[in-house]
């Protein structure tokens, strides 16, 4: 077929505002970052239910579902971490591109690390929020049992431990999880970034 037969709607790829406007919303990427343990996963699941009960498209980037598929020949040096944040953003900006709300909860434990992930989604795109717990709270919760064998030098370079975390400095916005609830840490972020993705 001659590319003058074709119908004008097949002659370009669509545009991210095409998506945007299908799903009536304004696409962002929610990058939580902090400890293992911090309650980075939860809150990330807890906030894609209720993005998505309210009529947003959702989907939420973490360890789980990216460490065993995209990212399983990586692993937890900070070369590797830094490879494992870079395709995380790179996945993340054709979601943008889709129009999709993404909620992403990955540890990346330093500026470097995150500074990437901004340059690649875009600084206007990439709202990060530190979800802070201490590291003695974090270890004391261990949901997986990862802190024990830190300490007794089972895992090495573990963050918190023998690994750096570097705090971020100026994030969009911060929650402390050993202060607030689950519930609240979710509509504290959702009530924060509604005005960025858009009325429902
Ligand atoms: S990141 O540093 O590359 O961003 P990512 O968020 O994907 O890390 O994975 C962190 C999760 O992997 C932790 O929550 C923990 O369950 C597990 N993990 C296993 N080994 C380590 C380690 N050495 N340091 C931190 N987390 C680890």
């Amino acid at each position: 077929m001659k590319a003058s037969n074709i119908h004008p709607i097949f002659d370009k790829l669509l545009q991210r505002s095409d998506k945007e406007q299908f799903l009536n919303q304004k696409a962002k990427v929610i990058w939580m970052t902090g400890l293992s343990g911090s309650g980075k996963s939860t809150i990330a699941q807890g906030l894609e239910s209720m993005l998505f009960q309210k009529g947003y498209f959702t989907q939420v980037l973490d360890g789980d579902n990216t460490r065993s598929g995209i990212n399983n020949n990586l692993g937890f040096s900070l070369e590797d971490r830094e490879e494992n944040v870079r395709r995380i953003a790179e996945v993340s900006k054709l979601f943008l591109n889709a129009g999709v709300v993404c909620v992403n909860s990955f540890v990346s434990p330093t500026y470097q690390i995150r500074q990437l992930a901004k340059d690649i989604i875009g600084e206007e795109d990439f709202l990060e929020i530190y979800i802070n717990a201490p590291l003695e709270v974090c270890e004391a919760r261990d949901v997986k049992g990862l802190y024990a064998k830190a300490r007794a030098g089972e895992i090495k370079g573990f963050t918190g431990i023998d690994s750096p975390f570097e705090e971020p400095k100026t994030p969009f916005m911060e929650i402390r999880t050993d202060q607030i609830s689950l519930e609240e840490s979710v509509e504290n972020i959702f009530e924060k970034i509604a005005p960025l993705i858009g009325p429902k």
